[in-house]
């Protein structure tokens, strides 16, 4: 029963819990503390140390994975688009693993929420192309071909009708904007058919909070492409990022 620590930081919360890497299954509590205002690097290593602190256990000598709501590239978080521009280009990996005086694997949010539902969910043993989208405070984006998460597509990021597809079709959007599920459903519509036309995915999987409320609106879309809810929703991010802290072969 190999175990591992999965953290997961949000533009909103910072979630965390021990995960039975080999099934999939949270063994600890699933903990969560609210993201600092501003998102400051400091003050989100800070609260990471809190949640571990939180969380107890021998969590010392287990694998730690963390994921991150912005692109990774080497170790450095290169874009901010719900924390503190001070990430952007920070070398995230090295800042964390200092701070917690060990090695950890460091991953996309959307990647991590990928990577699990390929392991443990709705992307288990599907061949082809299947796109998971994440819709929270931004959107996130998973590639996944054939079983692999091919890093960093940035989908939330397509520009639709001159503006960035997240600041409209995310769920926090939908919040802002009191849209209630059909209004929210049509701007879904326009991005995943848009999404449809530039890849011919063979599965969508949406992700996020907003998933358990699938009925509510995947129903509403017409698309060519099958749609369906991930598995996991507020633990995907936790699992995936510990799923790979104990698979990484560095
Ligand atoms: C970021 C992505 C992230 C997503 C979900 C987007 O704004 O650019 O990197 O995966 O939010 O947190």
């Amino acid at each position: 029963m190999p175990h591992a620590l999965g953290i997961d930081i949000g533009g909103t919360g910072i979630k965390g819990a021990i995960v039975d890497t080999d099934t999939g299954d949270l063994v600890s509590e699933r903990l969560k503390l609210a993201t600092p205002d501003g998102g400051r690097p400091d003050d989100i290593v800070a609260t990471v140390l809190e949640l571990i602190d939180q969380i107890g256990g021998q969590t010392q000598d287990m694998p730690v994975g963390i994921c991150f709501p912005a692109i990774v590239k080497n170790g450095r978080t290169m874009s901010a688009a719900n924390i503190s521009k001070k990430w952007i280009g920070l070398e995230a990996e090295k800042l964390f693993e200092k701070a917690l005086g060990r090695g950890i694997y460091f991953l996309n949010d959307a990647d991590a929420a990928g990577y699990a539902e390929v392991r443990y969910g709705a992307a288990e043993g599907v061949d082809g192309l299947v796109l998971l989208t994440t819709l929270g405070t931004g959107i996130g984006s998973a590639l996944i071909y054939d079983g692999v998460v091919i890093p960093n597509a940035e989908l939330g990021h397509i520009e639709i009708g001159g503006k960035d597809a997240e600041s409209r079709m995310s769920y926090a959007a939908k919040e802002r904007g009191r849209l209630s599920w059909a209004r929210w459903t049509q701007r879904l519509q326009v991005y995943y058919t848009h999404l449809e036309a530039l890849f011919s995915p063979d599965l969508f999987i949406v992700g996020g909070g907003v998933s358990k409320h699938a009925d509510e609106f995947l129903p509403l879309l017409n698309l060519t492409t099958p749609i369906v809810p991930a598995v996991h929703r507020n633990s995907a991010g936790i699992l995936g990022a510990a799923a790979r802290a104990t698979t990484d072969p560095r």
